[in-house]
């Protein structure tokens, strides 16, 4: 690799110059225009040398000319930094290796022989999908694909929320005023149970007696009781129908779908292993951990009445994922941001308690989706309903393109939700959503199907695959951009941070539509060849982050 020359020809300058050892390291500049690579040696060992930076990276530019590394096209001074820039051989390389692996560019084998668990969605039961629970899972589906593709065995997860006292009242309302006949035919069941819920709340302003009534029911269901067990599976099947028909439509699978209840006869053992461990505190009646110099504040594992807690579950969920997936698992969890620091108190004691090591437990947590106006968290009541937003969005759609409206729509809204870092709060307004100039989701669409479009038409003797003649000319930005492609993808792996595709993916369409207007593509004489080559590796690399975006790519648009 030229980079590798090029680190190996700095090093001997720098040696020449009189340092032992040095240690070079090459990165990407922050601005393109300052070539493809650059290192900053001149600035690090400026001291040592008893010289200005400038003149150790000329002195080490001079050396390297001497060296007349094949791919090198040249180097610059600049600031402190040595500049370099790639010449046209290395780019085509690169072009032709894209265009040999396919749709397995970008792949690779760090994670290799690692299990991560990738808990995302996990939406409650009886309750409305929140906009909330579409970017947890928009974003873990984008973090699950990326780990797989860098080799991680990947286990999607579903922590669903169908646990809790909440389901006393449930049941108590649906025996008070509902009709499971009328309920089950309905096409959206769960906006039967909200309803139902929303009247348990209105009534017990007044009749205090029914909280009581719903705390038996809950005591009811957890012992077993068959009436109990029996509505709580009803609302559970009702709410699954829902999801999974949303789940459908935003083309998003799970592996496993664990929720809370599941590790209801779990919890005693970590209890135990907790009181073995000397960490519970009793506080007014319940029992807590308290953290080290109180970094952080108490957790609440066991209630005053003895009753389990978000947090008492969460902890038999983990070590659960842990005996059942081995040691050395790391576990993400994808939920709101406003649960931060409640994660941070789980991590920290499963930290003490010797489950996980550092970096194997991680939490992304999402900003909220605020409308121009304001707030749009369904939180505080006024309910959106997503099914809603996923029609409005495809209708939308339409206006560009009937055939493609659903897939354009519901890439829309995805890539509205990745394009900014998860924990930043996302901007609810249609017309940037759909907006086919702007950075959104159908930009990147129109831009691959416009590539594929060029494609189409040219004759065939010419589209040659990874077989296409070099050309002379000079390099472009679509060409210093393509060959990144692997090195986003890892990093945003590493940083479990899908809005890093977002952004390249942005750039380069920026850097390909740029080059379609100023360039001809077809009949361009011998230059064809090679300029369907970058087209189809340009078609190749968007369709490859798009892929790691959920988002799909269609030929036409
Ligand atoms: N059901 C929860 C909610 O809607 C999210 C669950 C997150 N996962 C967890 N292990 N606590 O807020």
């Amino acid at each position: 690799m030229v980079t590798e020359s090029i680190k190996q020809a700095v090093a001997e300058a720098l040696t020449k110059l009189g340092i032992k050892n040095p240690d070079v390291s090459l990165e990407h500049p922050e601005e393109l225009s300052h070539g493809d690579y650059s290192t900053n040696v001149a600035l690090r060992y400026a001291k040592e040398l008893k010289k200005s930076p400038q003149t150790i990276a000329e002195d080490i530019i001079r050396y390297i000319v001497l060296q007349k590394i094949p791919a090198l096209a040249r180097a610059e001074a600049a600031a402190g930094f040595v500049n370099f820039f790639l010449a046209g051989e290395f780019f085509a390389e690169r072009i032709q290796e894209i265009l040999e692996k396919k749709d397995g560019f970008g792949k690779q084998d760090v994670g290799k022989g690692r299990k991560v668990v990738v808990e995302f969605s996990s939406p409650n039961i009886a309750k409305p999908f929140t906009i909330g629970h579409l970017r947890s899972t928009i974003i873990g589906d984008a973090v699950a694909k990326t780990l797989s593709f860098l080799g991680y065995s990947v286990i999607r997860d579903n922590h669903l929320g169908d646990w809790g006292t909440q389901f006393g009242k449930m049941i108590v309302a649906i025996k008070k005023w509902g009709d499971i006949q009328k309920i089950a035919e309905n096409a959206a069941p769960v906006r039967a149970l909200v309803d139902l819920y929303v009247c348990f709340h209105a009534e017990a302003k007044t009749n205090i007696a029914l909280e009581d009534e719903a705390r038996e029911w809950f005591v009811k269901l957890e012992k077993g009781d068959e009436e109990a067990r029996g509505l709580w599976k009803q609302c559970v099947a009702w709410s699954m129908k829902e999801f999974e028909s949303l789940y459908k439509r935003l083309g998003v699978s799970f592996d496993t779908m664990h929720g809370e209840s599941f590790f209801e006869d779990k919890m005693r053992a970590v209890v135990e292993d907790l009181e073995r461990k000397n960490l519970l505190k009793e506080s007014e009646g319940a029992r807590l951990v308290f953290f080290p110099s109180d970094s952080l504040p108490p957790l609440m594992i066991i209630k005053k009445d003895g009753g389990t807690l978000y947090a008492t579950r969460d902890l038999a969920t983990d070590a659960w994922r842990k005996r059942e997936y081995g040691d050395g698992v790391i576990i993400v969890n994808e939920t709101g941001g406003e649960q931060s620091l409640y994660f941070k108190q789980v991590f920290m004691l499963e930290e003490m308690l010797g489950w996980f090591a550092r970096g194997e437990r991680v939490h992304i947590g999402h900003g909220l989706t605020r409308g121009k106006e304001g707030k749009m968290s369904t939180r505080e009541g006024n309910t959106i309903w997503l099914e809603d937003v996923l029609d409005e969005a495809v209708k939308r759609a339409e206006a560009i393109n009937k055939e493609t409206a659903e897939i354009v729509g519901i890439g829309a809204l995805k890539f509205n939700d990745l394009k900014r870092e998860a924990k930043q709060d996302t901007i609810f307004d249609w017309n940037d959503v759909l907006n086919m100039k702007g950075d959104s989701g159908p930009y990147l669409q129109y831009s691959y199907a416009r590539a594929m479009s060029v494609i189409r038409k040219s004759p065939p003797q010419l589209r040659r695959g990874a077989e296409f003649a070099r050309r002379g000319g000079g390099v472009t930005t679509l060409e210093r951009l393509l060959y990144r492609f692997p090195e986003v993808v890892l990093r945003a792996g590493k940083d479990y941070a899908p809005h890093f595709i977002a952004t390249y993916l942005i750039e380069l369409a920026g850097a390909f539509n740029n080059w379609y207007a100023k360039e001809r593509i077809l009949n361009a004489g011998e230059e064809t060849e090679y300029r369907l080559a970058l087209t189809a590796a340009f078609a190749q690399v968007m369709k490859n982050g798009l892929w790691l975006l959920g988002i799909a790519a269609p030929e036409k648009m």
